[in-house]
């Protein structure tokens, strides 16, 4: 969308994965000042994001929705001003149709109503969901969505959450900064796994200003290993996806903490260029399915490198060898793999030990 927003993926931190509904303002202001004393915020991750079950089940006299106010007794203006206080951004959740998937209203039929509420309360962001949508074509509900918010008087992130209907890919550029292309994530490896593929499907429709969502990361929520949280990771990372932290901030493990803040993988997300990698070798869906072999992934990054991936999907541990001429990368290079920190050179990539569902993440720059 061009909006000025979006020129990289976003990044930040929500509510749903860890809390879905029992938020209230307590949680949203120590996860701000959780992502400033963790060292996140200086990493780039940025918007502090509100999901589902904020509001009132009752609209007010003005047709606007309403703050919980057992939750939220400042308002979510209150919660605004901590967040900017901090130098963040804070973000809010409606839904394209009469309800939210949690019940409550949704602004379908009220979308300047309550982009203006929104501006009003000086939201940077917002997730618009696909709950109870009537059937509306959602091309039709996002575009009015899209309409009030440039006519909101703020600039508000938009965050398009349709699960891919209408093939969102194909018109979410010109209508959200970015869109979702899957079913929610779940914390398990084959759930990961299968948004990651399905996503990968939609890499020409993503580039500054507009990304395919594959939804939030799990990452330190426990459902999957250490090794399967660096492959979510850099598999995010290289999708050009989204980096929405969905942990509890204030509970995180050094180890969650360290795959979050890999600033070499970070800084493969937020490649100025903001190409997609795609899938180069060993790429059938069989190998989703049932895990049997290395896959490699790779793409394009500013300066002439780019992010090569050798993607475990197995349950063994494997060796992989590379050669680099066989990714349509020609000559000798340096590369540099993102978690292990080694640099080596040579038009071959010779990977030893790769964990069970596990990843080499590498930055090729030929030298010649
Ligand atoms: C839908 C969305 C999720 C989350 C919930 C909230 O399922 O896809 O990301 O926002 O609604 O109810």
């Amino acid at each position: 969308l061009n909006n000025g927003l979006g020129k990289t993926p976003q990044m930040g931190w929500s509510t749903w994965n860890h809390f879905a509904c029992n938020i209230n303002a307590t949680v949203i202001t120590s996860a701000a000042s959780a992502m400033v004393s963790s060292g996140l915020s200086a990493k780039g991750y940025q918007y502090i994001n509100i999901d589902d079950c904020w509001a009132l089940h009752q609209r007010n006299a003005n047709d606007q929705l309403v703050p919980d106010p057992t939750k939220f007794p400042q308002g979510i203006s209150g919660v605004a001003n901590y967040v900017h206080s901090l130098g963040l951004k804070l973000g809010i959740y409606s839904d394209a149709g009469t309800n939210t998937c949690q019940g409550q209203p949704g602004s379908l039929d009220n979308e300047q109503t309550d982009a203006n509420s929104f501006a009003s309360w000086e939201i940077d962001y917002l997730k618009y969901d696909n709950c109870n949508n009537q059937n509306v074509p959602p091309k039709v509900r996002y575009t009015d969505m899209r309409v009030a918010l440039s006519q909101c008087g703020r600039s508000i992130f938009y965050s398009i959450c349709d699960w891919g209907e209408g093939d969102v890919w194909t018109w979410g550029n010109i209508t959200g900064n970015s869109w979702r292309t899957t079913q929610d994530i779940k914390d398990v490896w084959q759930s990961m796994m299968l948004n990651f593929y399905l996503n990968s499907m939609h890499s020409q429709y993503a580039g500054p200003g507009g990304w395919n969502d594959p939804d939030m990361l799990e990452v330190g929520n426990g459902g999957m290993n250490f090794e399967e949280y660096k492959s979510h990771f850099s598999l995010w990372a290289l999708s050009k996806a989204p980096l929405i932290i969905g942990c509890d901030l204030t509970q995180m493990s050094n180890e969650t903490l360290y795959i979050l803040g890999n600033s070499d993988v970070i800084a493969i997300n937020q490649d100025p260029l903001g190409i997609q990698a795609t899938c180069r070798l060993a790429c059938d869906y069989q190998n989703y399915l049932t895990g049997v072999d290395v896959q490699v992934w790779a793409g394009q990054l500013s300066g002439g490198s780019q992010v090569v991936a050798l993607m475990n999907w197995s349950v063994l541990k494997r060796n992989y060898h590379l050669n680099l001429r066989d990714i349509a990368i020609t000559g000798n290079a340096t590369i540099y793999e993102l978690w292990d920190k080694t640099t080596t050179s040579g038009n071959f990539i010779a990977a030893t030990g790769i964990p069970p569902h596990g990843i080499k993440i590498y930055k090729v720059t030929p030298t010649s």
